[in-house]
């Protein structure tokens, strides 16, 4: 049973006082961000991270759906862009930069299966072929994890969480090339690129 609204937007306001800050500098790392570089960051809510990542000269783009936490992205000066992962607003190939930090576990409409599989080829989709893509989830194999998910079920918020060798093996079926795999204690940082399999599944000819 899902409720008939969206936890997002009720707590919007207080949201970047709740989670608490990121860790930039790894998440700069990971992107390989730097001065004048583009980062799309998809379910990237209040822009809590992408507010960071000016400090290395990146430019975020928070994408969400939900119009309270954009309203907290804008009121940071980022740019905000209204929609939802499996509809990106934007032409193929054309990010060089795509982050998503604990929000594709909240890719659940109309159903998570279908919502987490559009997600991932959009994602894909949008990216450069030499760009990079970063995914943090929190780590399902984990006790705290579990016990967020727990609380999560009984809000209702409908979130599916995928181990990280599942959320690998979805990219990289879709056509990715992991990059690399990080593991902070709690959740697990996957960089992805755009790996062969793609460019031959999309460029080959007729
Ligand atoms: C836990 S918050 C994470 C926000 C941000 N990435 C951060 O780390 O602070 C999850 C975000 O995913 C967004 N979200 C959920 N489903 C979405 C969808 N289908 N398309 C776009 N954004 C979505 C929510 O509105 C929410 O802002």
């Amino acid at each position: 049973m899902r409720l008939p609204f969206d936890h997002f937007n009720l707590i919007a306001r207080y949201y970047d006082r709740l989670i608490g800050r990121p860790e930039y500098d790894a998440l700069s790392e990971l992107l390989e961000a730097g001065p004048g570089q583009i980062v799309l960051d998809v379910g990237g809510g209040t822009g809590r991270n992408g507010i960071g990542l000016l400090a290395v000269g990146a430019r975020a783009i928070v994408c969400d759906r939900s119009p309270e936490m954009l309203r907290q992205a804008r009121a940071k000066g980022l740019p905000a862009v209204l929609a939802d992962v499996g509809r990106l607003p934007f032409a193929a190939a054309s990010v060089g930069r795509v982050l998503v930090v604990d929000a594709f576990h909240h890719f659940v409409d109309p159903t998570p299966e279908a919502a987490q599989a559009s997600a991932v080829s959009e994602l894909l989709r949008v990216l450069q072929p030499a760009g990079r893509l970063v995914v943090e989830e929190p780590d399902i194999r984990r006790a705290g994890v579990k016990l967020i998910a727990l609380m999560e079920r009984l809000l209702l918020m409908g979130s599916r969480f995928l181990a990280p060798d599942r959320l690998m093996a979805a990219f990289e079926a879709a056509g990715a090339a992991t990059v690399t795999v990080n593991d902070d204690g709690f959740s697990a940082q996957m960089v992805f690129t755009r790996g062969p399999a793609f460019s031959k599944r999309k460029l080959a000819p007729p």
